[in-house]
């Protein structure tokens, strides 16, 4: 049974999204963890970085190593890269080469266009001519071409949040793409596992603060992704904010619709078409959890799993639909959209070590 299993390197296991991914790929029922890589606990083994994986025997045995490419090439066939953008492409190039499988959570290969990564990242892109083999991977949208893909960009927690909720409507002609409006708030591991003062526990404790206004980074994806979806250019007002909560994002949608509804039975039919179209893009989705009642979504029926929760309402008042949506940052926003992809890429089941 041991050689049926996928071997599997982590370049960055000790971040949050690295952590999120040593817990999913431990109990695996096809991986088998054969590297994890930080600079600052090289030579620790995981159970003693972290405890709460040391009742697993492969936490006992598994140490964390300096991250070499040529050395993860000999222990792995498909390496995941939790590292900060920038860095991310500096194995991936090397590990392509010597014929791994990469899943990058960081954003270095979201954007097709190096002029645009350049633009909202503040640097030129390390390896542009990568960016036309990478495949955004967003299971839902993307499940055919991720099966291939050698390089998968695993999409960001916002950009999962939005898109998930918005590219049926857009690709359905249902809203116009003019004029979306996206609130998010997060909890703080959206940052990562690092001591800056903003994110200390004083400062985000009992506190709610947006950030990364009017032009946060994650919208180069997010536009691109629903340009696609309408076929024509889109631009979207986008205000994250900063929770003090560990994990988790909330997510809602201001859209105008295409055909604006005037009375009752115009809005039941639009209700109808809606509805429709959430369950032709999503009733079957194993981790889109589509809220069709009274409910609405709530962070705390997600964290910890790989499931992103969508509601929607029209509002007789101002016309518009809202739509809300939850999901880990952590899991569906990271690192369990990454397995997913890597079940998909792997031909194993789709849901395997996810449910
Ligand atoms: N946090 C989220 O909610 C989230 C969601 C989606 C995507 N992402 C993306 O996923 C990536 C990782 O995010 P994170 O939040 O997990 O970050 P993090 O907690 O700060 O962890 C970063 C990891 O990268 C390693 N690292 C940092 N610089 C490195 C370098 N120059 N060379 C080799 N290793 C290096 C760190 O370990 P050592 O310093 O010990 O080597 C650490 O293991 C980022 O690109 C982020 O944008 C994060």
């Amino acid at each position: 049974m041991k050689s049926q299993l996928k071997k599997i390197a982590i370049v960055g296991a000790s971040g949050y999204s690295g952590e999120e991914l040593v817990r999913l790929l431990l109990s695996h029922p096809h991986a088998e963890l054969t590297a994890v890589t930080s600079r600052q606990y090289a030579g620790q083994t995981l159970a003693r970085v972290f405890p709460r994986f040391a009742s697993h025997p492969r936490a006992k045995e598994l140490r964390f190593s300096e991250p070499k490419p040529e050395l993860l090439a000999k222990q792995a066939g498909l390496v995941f890269l939790a590292l900060p953008h920038g860095v991310a492409a500096e194995y991936a190039v090397p590990l392509l080469r010597a014929g791994v499988t990469v899943i990058d959570l960081s954003a270095d290969f979201r954007v097709k266009s190096a002029a645009v990564y350049r633009e909202f990242y503040g640097h030129d892109h390390p390896a542009p001519e990568l960016l036309a083999k990478a495949v955004y991977g967003l299971p839902e949208i993307y499940r055919a071409e991720i099966r291939k893909a050698s390089l998968i960009a695993s999409p960001g927690c916002y950009p999962t949040s939005i898109l998930l909720p918005t590219i049926p409507l857009l690709k359905a002609g249902l809203v116009r793409p003019a004029g979306i409006i996206a609130d998010s708030l997060s909890g703080v591991s959206g940052a990562g596992r690092k001591a800056e003062r903003e994110y200390l526990f004083v400062e985000c404790n009992e506190s709610a603060r947006p950030y990364g206004i009017p032009k946060h980074r994650h919208l180069s994806e997010i536009e691109q992704e629903l340009s696609f979806a309408a076929g024509t250019p889109v631009i979207i007002q986008f205000t994250p904010h900063l929770i003090p909560a560990s994990r988790g994002i909330l997510t809602t949608l201001y859209l105008d619709l295409k055909k604006p509804f005037a009375n009752a039975a115009e809005m039941f039919v639009l209700t109808g078409q809606i509805s429709e179209c959430y369950q032709k893009a999503y009733g079957r989705e194993p981790f889109v959890r589509l809220l069709e009642g009274k409910e609405l979504p709530d962070t705390k029926n997600v964290v910890g799993t790989n499931v992103i929760e969508i509601a929607w309402r029209l509002d007789p008042r101002t016309g518009r639909l809202i739509v809300m949506s939850a999901e880990d940052n952590l899991t569906k926003g990271a690192s369990g959209q990454a397995v997913q992809s890597m079940n998909l890429r792997c031909g194993i089941p789709e849901t395997a070590g996810l449910v």
